[in-house]
């Protein structure tokens, strides 16, 4: 099976070029080598190129800068997204495109499922959410899969910043009103290969399981590399409010928990508690045990 991988060198692609690489006929296109801010550039390379499953995990992720940057947010999120469909739909091959927690408002005080209605509040939900209107309006086998809160090995995420935080400061804070599920890269690249031959398309929620604030999420981290015999200056984590966020432009949901009773329906398992997720992460690239 052939596997190409655009945005192969974020957070997320990368993981999935280097998980899938001794598995599959994998090759991946940066930031650089594709820009899905260049349409023509998109047709003429994906159009060359011979692959039976294409994933996009590139995206103009900058939530902020997206609300300044409008037209960029929706060409790279919104627009490309359906070129890159339609192609792939001329090629007879699946896409798997990626998209974010961030297309819900925050409204809800459960787990949002594959139903509920999408109403993102931010530039970049907006554009992530136009994108995976034009991904299956091109190809209703093609797959959207939203995740959340994404950490891995291949570029820094805010559970890196707070470890960071934590070996230079005596005291951290991070926002404790605010509520998703962090994901583990190496388990979204885990979990899913069982979906590049199946039928299956639409919308897939994947997430690791149970809910957090971003004050949780820090503490749990720094009590893994206290457990894992890191050296920290801080080693509790201080409650930030939201609305003391002030150099945030764009809003972001309150609470964007992803339901992944679809996905455990469909594969059969459930995924791992993110606590034990970003254990293991830790545990893999911080301890000094
Ligand atoms: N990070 C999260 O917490 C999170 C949460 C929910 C959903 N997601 C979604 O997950 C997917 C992967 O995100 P990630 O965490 O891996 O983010 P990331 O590290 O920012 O990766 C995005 C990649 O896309 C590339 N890119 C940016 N603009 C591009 C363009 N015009 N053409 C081609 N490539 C471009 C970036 O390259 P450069 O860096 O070189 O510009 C980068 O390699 C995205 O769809 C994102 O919306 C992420």
């Amino acid at each position: 099976m052939k596997i190409v991988i655009i945005g192969a060198e974020g957070r997320l692609g990368a993981a999935l070029v280097r998980e899938y690489r001794d598995k599959y006929d994998v090759s991946g296109f940066n930031h650089a080598q594709l820009d899905l801010w260049n349409l023509d550039d998109v047709r003429e390379k994906l159009r060359a190129s011979r692959f039976d499953v294409l994933i996009n995990a590139g995206a103009f992720t900058n939530v902020d800068l997206c609300e300044t940057e409008r037209d960029r947010a929706f060409m790279v999120n919104g627009e490309a997204p359906g070129i890159v469909a339609e192609i792939c739909r001329q090629k007879g091959a699946k896409l798997i495109h990626f998209s974010t927690d961030y297309v819900f408002d925050g409204e809800k005080r459960g787990p949002y499922t594959e139903e509920d209605e999408a109403k993102p509040i931010s530039v970049y939900g907006e554009s992530k959410l136009a994108g995976e209107k034009n991904v299956l309006a091109a190809d209703g086998g093609h797959l959207v899969v939203r995740v959340s809160w994404v950490f891995g090995p291949d570029r820094p995420s805010f559970v890196d910043g707070m470890i960071k935080r934590a070996q230079e400061n005596e005291k951290v804070d991070a926002i404790s009103d605010k509520f998703s599920t962090p994901t583990y890269t190496h388990d979204i690249a885990r979990m899913l290969p069982q979906f590049f031959d199946r039928v299956q398309g639409g919308i897939l929620h994947f997430a690791n399981a149970g809910e957090c604030s971003w004050e949780e999420y820090a503490q749990w981290a720094l009590d893994c590399c206290h457990e894992a015999g890191l050296s920290l200056k801080a080693r509790t984590v201080g409650a930030l409010k939201l609305k003391d966020m002030s150099s945030w432009v764009a809003r972001r949901p309150v609470y964007s928990v992803l339901s992944t009773e679809k996905y455990a329906q469909l594969g059969g398992t459930s995924p791992r508690t993110w606590r034990d997720a970003v254990a293991d992460y830790i545990t893999r690239f911080y301890s000094k045990k």
